[in-house]
């Protein structure tokens, strides 16, 4: 069985990549994984009248913030497979997502990656967002970019 695996940030590129993966689900039988990766923030900084232990508490809100957001969109994304009757895996990640999804594809020996051209955010005017072009340009199995 070919083993999909479908990133998303919750954005309506990445949902119609996901529609793309419900399509190939239906049609090859495939195993779809749909994965989520919560963004560490690096972040390094002194300042007068900040401590370290303001810096942490910083840090564990934005990522509590970014868990939150990526369940979101994994909990966004079953809804989706569900109303077709269709099975999906989910799973949430931390760490640099386009390092996380290159790792998980390749050690997990998925056939495909399914990703969206753009996302939440970034540039206006540029074809790939900063994941799908790293993924593009660094993930060894075969990548469907969705637009
Ligand atoms: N944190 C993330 N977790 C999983 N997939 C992601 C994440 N961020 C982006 N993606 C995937 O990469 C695609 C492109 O997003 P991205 O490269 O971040 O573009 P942008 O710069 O416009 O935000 C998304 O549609 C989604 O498929
Ligand atoms: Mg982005």
């Amino acid at each position: 069985m070919e083993k999909i695996l479908v990133a998303t940030d919750g954005s309506e590129t990445a949902n119609k990549a996901l529609g793309y993966a419900l399509q190939l689900a239906e049609a090859l039988k495939a195993d779809i994984t749909v994965i989520s990766v919560a963004q560490e923030v690096p972040m390094a900084m002194s300042h007068e009248g900040i401590t370290n232990a303001d810096i942490a508490r910083f840090k564990d809100n934005m990522l509590e913030n970014m868990k939150k957001s990526a369940q979101e969109a994994l909990n966004k994304a079953e809804k989706l497979f569900e109303q077709k009757g269709v099975a999906v895996n989910t799973r949430l990640e931390v760490g640099d997502p386009a390092r996380v999804i290159t790792d998980v594809a390749e050690k997990e020996s998925f056939d495909q990656v399914i990703i969206g051209s753009r996302g939440l955010g970034g540039i206006r005017g540029m074809v790939l967002g900063s994941v799908s072009n790293k993924v593009v340009n660094s993930v060894k199995t075969n990548v469907t970019v969705i637009r």
